[in-house]
């Protein structure tokens, strides 16, 4: 244990947190840089109605950072000192770095999903189909728009499908008009199906074909939909890597050395 009274404290806080892997995956980091000194990684469950308290305790205790999942992304914007634009954009901070008593929030979802795909295609002019319209889809619409990507988004609500599309540039189409997405080069889940039941997909295997990139941001066990796509002779992007990604841009944030991304990525492994 390496911890001391200089141990500067980063978190992650959410409600349900008891499945979080981020503290592996930080703390597997700090030990790989061994600066496991500096910082330590914990994880907090908070619950919505207290979370104007727990921003006054980051600066009470002088928490460097924190990491924001569900159902905080939104709710804790209001209490910080300053949001990043894209934040503002996406609608929602999933990093709180705390600067000298300055609190500032960023969004890095949204690398977490435009670096795994940058690694295999570029995404200038390409067709990109979004399902879902909920919070990890604000990440998706932003990182792919901001690259020049053409967006096509279904959802099962399709009013909030026709409003993200509206926001970020796009056309909306029902849900039960998913086969138009064959015409895409890439198609990305983030509906909670298959989540839980890891046979169920929101896509049917026959509307996957090889040339197309299948990204699912449901992570843990492989779904469904990527075993589909693996079996079509798809490109597959696991919701681990966007996981992964957003961990190593806020690894940068709060202790400013970059992720080791390799013994990071294998801890999860
Ligand atoms: P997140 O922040 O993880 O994106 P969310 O904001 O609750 O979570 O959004 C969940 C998304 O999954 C929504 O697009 C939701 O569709 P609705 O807008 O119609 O609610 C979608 N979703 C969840 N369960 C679904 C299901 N069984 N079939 C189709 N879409 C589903």
């Amino acid at each position: 244990m390496k911890i001391t009274a200089k141990t500067k404290i980063c978190m992650v806080i959410g409600d349900p947190i008891e499945h979080s892997l981020s503290p592996q995956i930080h703390n597997a980091g700090y030990e790989a840089l061994t600066i496991d000194d500096q910082f330590v990684y914990v994880a907090s469950r908070v619950d919505v109605k207290d979370i104007q308290n727990f921003v006054k305790g980051i600066r009470a205790m002088n928490i460097r950072g924190v990491s924001c999942t569900m159902p905080h992304k939104k709710a804790v914007m209001e209490y910080l000192d300053e949001v990043e634009d894209i934040a503002k954009k996406i609608g929602a901070v999933n990093t709180i770095v705390n600067e000298n008593g300055k609190l500032i929030g960023y969004n890095t979802d949204w690398l977490g999903v435009l670096i795994p795909l940058e690694g295999i295609t570029k995404l200038e002019n390409k067709t990109v189909a979004l399902i879902g319209a909920g919070g990890a889809a604000r990440a998706v619409a932003y990182a792919v728009t901001c690259r020049g990507a053409k967006l096509t988004i279904y959802n099962r609500t399709f009013e909030k499908a026709k409003e993200l599309a509206k926001e970020f540039g796009g056309v909306a189409y029902p849900i039960d008009e998913i086969e138009n997405v064959n015409h895409t080069d890439i198609i990305i889940n983030t509906t909670s199906v298959g989540l839980h039941d890891s046979n169920e997909t929101i896509l049917p295997k026959k509307y996957i074909s090889k040339h197309q990139i299948i990204f699912d941001a449901v992570y843990g066990t492989e779904t469904q939909l990527l075993k589909d796509a693996k079996e079509k002779g798809a490109k597959t992007i696991n919701g681990l890597e966007m996981l992964l990604n957003q961990a190593f841009a806020q690894f940068k944030l709060f202790t400013e050395y970059d992720a080791p991304a390799d013994i990071m990525r294998k801890i999860l492994k």
